[in-house]
């Protein structure tokens, strides 16, 4: 029996424009392939949503605020949306579901990238002012905040590779965009902890597991950059963490692989944890997770980066909650609704919601906040 330690956090994540339904921001305004549509309505299911996290045994969830809904153009707010998520927070607390706000998980009211995207220098006052508008609304409610979701994932598509909005192909940009961000999180971080000083702020950041002679090439750039930047900013490390990474992978020699062809490589969890240990700051595991249809690997997948996760704490990582990827199926960017993620099942025809077997599974690892080891 592995025990994990006293509070630790179990839960699972999502992303508001990937689950919520019915959202009119950058992505929607890009054409019917970055369209969500309703997605899973689960702006209008959250409390049965939230209620199959509660049978999990979920004592935490991490999602986020859709700025464009708070801030449907420059300076003005919406009560009503104000109120919406207060009702998602309240649900959250009367469950016991200590709730993880993203406020910037990659996409934006449609007036903010007309102003210029992140490349403008007023970009960061503009993400500050919801930013803070934000934290002294839910002050009372709300102690961890993820002010950004991976910032590399996010500048490499819409800023180099140029498959999301707003399609730029330009690596100054797109480091343009990382200085922006950073500074954004900077000054957030700052006023939260005047706002309330037991905020626990932080960023949610994707570190690979580099192999071989790109390690040296990508380490440093992806993993390490923004955190550097930020490093006297921040109280916590979100880490997400989904692959490793290495030349044989690239050229398709990979052992066992998810619905989307990523390697399955639990040991890279461990080696991406001890790595962060630097830092010096508790870490979070804000997302790990797999796309598998069929949910014949998502058991394993999920107790084997436990195990190693479970190592590294034993080796002083000081690791204090693990959230699944995710808790429904979901709207998958531009690869659309096709992977499935969900330890919930979702029927997009009906939206009726069907608890896939791994979740099962781990409903048993929160409750006893353990892994067996002989857990299949
Ligand atoms: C993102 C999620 C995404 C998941 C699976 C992460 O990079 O934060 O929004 O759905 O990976 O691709």
């Amino acid at each position: 029996m592995l025990k994990f330690p006293k509070n630790f956090y179990w839960g699972t994540a999502t992303s508001a424009y990937q689950v919520e339904g019915n959202i009119k921001n950058d992505w929607s305004q890009a054409g019917k392939k970055y369209d969500a549509g309703i997605a899973c309505d689960h702006y209008n299911k959250y409390e049965q949503d939230f209620e199959l996290a509660k049978q999990m045994n979920n004592n935490a969830h991490r999602f986020s605020i859709e700025w464009a809904r708070i801030e449907p153009k420059p300076g003005e707010f919406s009560q009503k949306e104000i109120d919406h998520y207060k009702n998602v927070i309240n649900s959250l607390k009367e469950k016991n579901i200590e709730p993880f706000v993203t406020l910037y998980h990659w996409t934006l009211p449609t007036w903010f990238s007309e102003k210029g995207h992140w490349l403008k220098k007023e970009s960061i006052k503009y993400f500050e002012r919801f930013a803070i508008k934000i934290m002294k609304e839910y002050k009372d409610t709300v102690k961890f905040w993820i002010t950004i979701n991976e910032p590399n994932i996010y500048s490499s598509h819409s800023f180099i590779s140029g498959d999301w909005p707003p399609f730029e192909r330009s690596f100054f940009k797109a480091q343009q965009v990382l200085e922006n961000l950073a500074a954004a999180h900077k000054k957030i971080y700052k006023a939260g902890k005047e706002i309330n000083k037991n905020n626990k702020i932080g960023i949610a950041k994707n570190n690979n597991h580099f192999k071989g002679i790109i390690k040296f090439f990508s380490g440093y750039y992806w993993n390490h950059q923004f955190l550097q930047k930020i490093k006297n900013h921040q109280d916590f490390i979100g880490l997400n963490y989904y692959f490793s990474s290495s030349l044989l992978n690239f050229l398709g020699n990979k052992k066992e692989v998810t619905d989307l062809n990523w390697e399955i490589y639990p040991k890279g969890i461990y080696h991406v944890l001890k790595d962060l240990k630097k830092y010096k700051k508790p870490i979070y595991i804000t997302e790990n997770g797999l796309a598998d249809a069929k949910d014949k690997k998502r058991s394993s997948f999920i107790t084997n980066h436990l195990k190693w996760t479970h190592k590294a704490i034993k080796d002083k990582i000081d690791v204090r909650g693990y959230f699944y990827w995710s808790l429904l199926d979901n709207f998958e960017w531009d690869k659309g609704f096709k992977p499935r993620f969900g330890l919930i099942q979702v029927d997009y025809k009906t939206l009726k919601r069907k608890p896939r077997p791994s979740s099962k599974l781990y409903a048993q690892i929160c409750k006893g906040n353990a892994l067996k080891t002989k857990q299949k």
